[in-house]
């Protein structure tokens, strides 16, 4: 396992469409182990390959009050409701963002370990939200993307300036 550098808002790599992943084989099992260290090291809860400059559809959630989540060929298949929220990324770091998510959510992908189809149901809790945002991730979404306005972005710490953070 190793520790990978996260990318940033405006890396090319977090505004790609991520590929989707063929066949779960032994890199596969390896990037996903990459993506628990680099993750639980930074740390945070939830991170997707783009962000450590892989192009493919994979993911790992691990959020309170739930199984720790790594999903291969992520979607989301049913959203309802809107909640507003106060969102992070790894990938922009130094800033918080108020965004709308939904309450529910419900997703599905390949769970890498048995090579099946799992369902997340998920509402008004972190799993709901990290769902939305890893998944976002995979399609070259950053929630930044979402802000209603520039007030809606706020600096936390030691927060690089606005404006490269905004270029897509
Ligand atoms: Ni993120």
């Amino acid at each position: 396992m190793a520790i990978l550098p996260i990318r940033r808002a405006g890396d090319p790599v977090l505004r790609e469409k991520a590929k989707r992943v063929r066949t779960i084989d032994s890199s596969i099992h390896k990037l996903i182990d990459d993506m628990w260290e680099t993750m639980y090291d930074a740390p945070g809860v939830g991170l997707a390959a783009p962000q450590i400059g892989i192009s493919l559809r994979v993911i790992v959630i691990d959020v309170p009050e739930h199984e720790p989540v790594a999903l291969v060929n992520p979607e989301i298949v049913k959203r309802s409701g809107e909640r507003d929220l106060d969102e992070g990324c790894l990938s922009v770091p130094g800033y918080r963002g108020h965004i709308t998510r939904s309450v529910k959510v419900v997703a599905k992908g390949i769970d890498p370990y048995t090579g099946k189809e799992v369902r997340i149901k998920a509402q008004d809790d972190l799993m709901a939200e990290a769902l939305e945002h890893e998944i976002d991730h995979v399609n070259g979404i950053l929630y930044i993307d979402y802000l209603p306005g520039p007030d809606a972005l706020v600096p936390v710490g030691d927060a690089p300036e606005l404006k490269r953070l905004q270029e897509r």
